[in-house]
């Protein structure tokens, strides 16, 4: 980082970020960049152990992510490929209990939270079996493959009185964080619309993800994946690839919209849309799928007391032509927008002139020449020479430390939660109200049908 920009940074703690926007947002040509950091703590008190169910990608990456988090410690990983438990123990030791049923691993008493990093169609079963056994639960994304799931695991949570937090790490980010403080501070006006985005390109990112050699009836165990979805015969393409059908996944919209849906959340802090309208379609990756490889969706939030009424529009595109790929998410109001990054967001507020200005397009162009002058005086004498249009009035830019890590946030706040009792953002009533909306995406194109959806109560009508 050069001085010049150190020199302009202002740190920032995390949630508590000072934005007092209106005084505090800075003119223009100062271009300040406030530097976002997480005040979140831990202390490492006693220790937490952990179990993990599903060791396939995203479960190393959380597990990992839990180990930094001081006293946390891992003992035992259920997955049904014999590979992921052999490498489990090569990482983590050979002292490593591991199983092919995550029963076993809800049944040992020395185990205090499990990590649920399974495909979306074993989330529930295993969420609700883990609240029961009295464990807290981290689960990741969609919380549910169904909608009427959610209620199941809202009830066996308030029963049990565990920590369960939903793996959607974007909940705790601080960009997101950031972009709620400005969104409130009134910065860029009225919300009125929210784009959001997960656009890619390449194969893997369609969730062509390799297959070992070694797959086989012998080392994976395909009855237990296939649990309540038709019986096949083996397919290793199912196991490995299962985002791709339906009956264990649920598409791009569960896998991604869901995550721009928490994030949309967490910034407007609504309980989520009353209407979804959902286009999608299998375009390019015509392997044997019959999941949609693109997905577009309008959203209407209605008025509600922490927003205003606004609308979404939202989009996965697995086939992306242009090359660019990521995640978007622009927050635009009447006098504003706010960019928000993945770790870093900017905000641009503008004033409309209250004069309306006069030619260009126009009808003024249409006057004849006399019309013209006599136009020309009237408006004078009306809003002197203010010409009328808009003009930028603030541009603030915000960055999060190099480094950070919004999952390693998120699993700090789900650790607290187990120690300290502290709130968990993303429980199970928001899970389902992030999960939902995003699977009634692809009810509604099935349907081709708006799908009406009451997010407070969390029912489809
Ligand atoms: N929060 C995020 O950023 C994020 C990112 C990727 C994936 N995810 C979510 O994490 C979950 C897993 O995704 P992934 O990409 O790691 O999938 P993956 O296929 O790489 O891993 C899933 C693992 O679960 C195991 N498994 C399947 N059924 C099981 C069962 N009944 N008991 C125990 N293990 C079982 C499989 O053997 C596999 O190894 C999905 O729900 C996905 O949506 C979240």
């Amino acid at each position: 980082m050069n001085n010049n920009r150190r020199n302009f940074l202002r740190k920032i703690g995390g949630s508590a970020a000072a934005l007092a926007v209106g005084s505090g947002i800075q003119a223009q040509d100062q271009q300040p960049i406030i530097e976002m950091s997480s005040k979140l703590k831990v202390a490492a008190t006693d220790k937490i152990r952990i179990g993990l169910i599903g060791a396939g990608i995203i479960g190393h990456f959380d597990s990992d992510t839990a180990l930094k988090v001081p006293g946390v410690e891992i003992v035992a990983a259920c997955d049904l490929y014999q590979g992921r438990l052999d490498y489990a123990k090569e990482k983590w030791g050979n002292g490593l209990f591991t199983t092919r049923d995550y029963r076993e691993i809800l049944n040992r008493k020395d185990i205090d939270a499990v990590l649920i990093c399974t495909p979306d169609n074993w989330h529930q079963r295993i969420a609700i079996d883990s609240l029961n056994a009295g464990k807290h639960v981290y689960c990741e994304k969609p919380m549910v493959q169904k909608i009427e799931q959610g209620h199941g695991i809202i009830e066996a949570q308030k029963k049990s009185k565990k920590v369960f937090q939903v793996g959607s790490q974007r909940a705790s980010a601080l960009a997101i964080l950031e972009a709620n403080k400005v969104l409130k501070s009134g910065a860029i006006g009225e919300l009125t619309y929210i784009q959001a985005f997960c656009d890619r390109t390449d194969i893997r990112g369609a969730w062509h993800y390799s297959i070992p050699t070694d797959a086989s009836p012998e080392t994976v165990d395909f009855d237990r994946f296939l649990g309540d979805a038709p019986k096949v015969p083996f397919d290793a393409k199912r196991f490995f690839r299962w985002r791709n059908y339906k009956d264990y996944g649920t598409g791009a919209a569960g896998d991604l919209i869901v995550h721009l849906l928490t994030s949309i959340h967490v910034i407007t802090g609504s309980m989520g849309p009353s209407t979804i309208f959902s286009l999608a379609d299998l375009k390019l990756w015509k392997d044997g799928r019959d999941a949609y490889d693109m997905v577009n969706a309008l959203m209407n939030y209605k008025e509600a007391k922490e927003h205003n009424a606004f609308q979404v529009s939202t989009r996965v595109n697995l086939t992306d032509g242009e090359g660019k790929g990521g995640f978007g998410l622009k927050v635009i109001g009447t006098e504003g927008v706010i960019n928000v990054g993945w770790n870093d967001l900017s905000v641009k507020s503008l004033k409309r002139h209250a004069a309306p200005g006069y030619g260009g397009y126009d009808s003024y162009e249409s006057f004849s020449a006399k019309q013209k002058e006599e136009f020309k005086k009237w408006y004078a004498s009306e809003y002197g020479d203010d010409m009328g249009g808009y003009d930028y009035v603030r541009e603030i830019k915000f960055d999060s430390p190099k480094g950070y890590d919004d999952r390693l946030d998120h699993m700090i706040n789900f650790f607290n939660g187990v120690r300290t009792g502290s709130a968990i953002v993303e429980d199970a009533s928001f899970g389902l109200r992030a999960s939902a909306p995003s699977i009634a995406c692809n009810l509604s194109t099935e349907l081709g049908k708006p799908i009406q959806w009451d997010p407070i109560n969390m029912k489809l009508i």
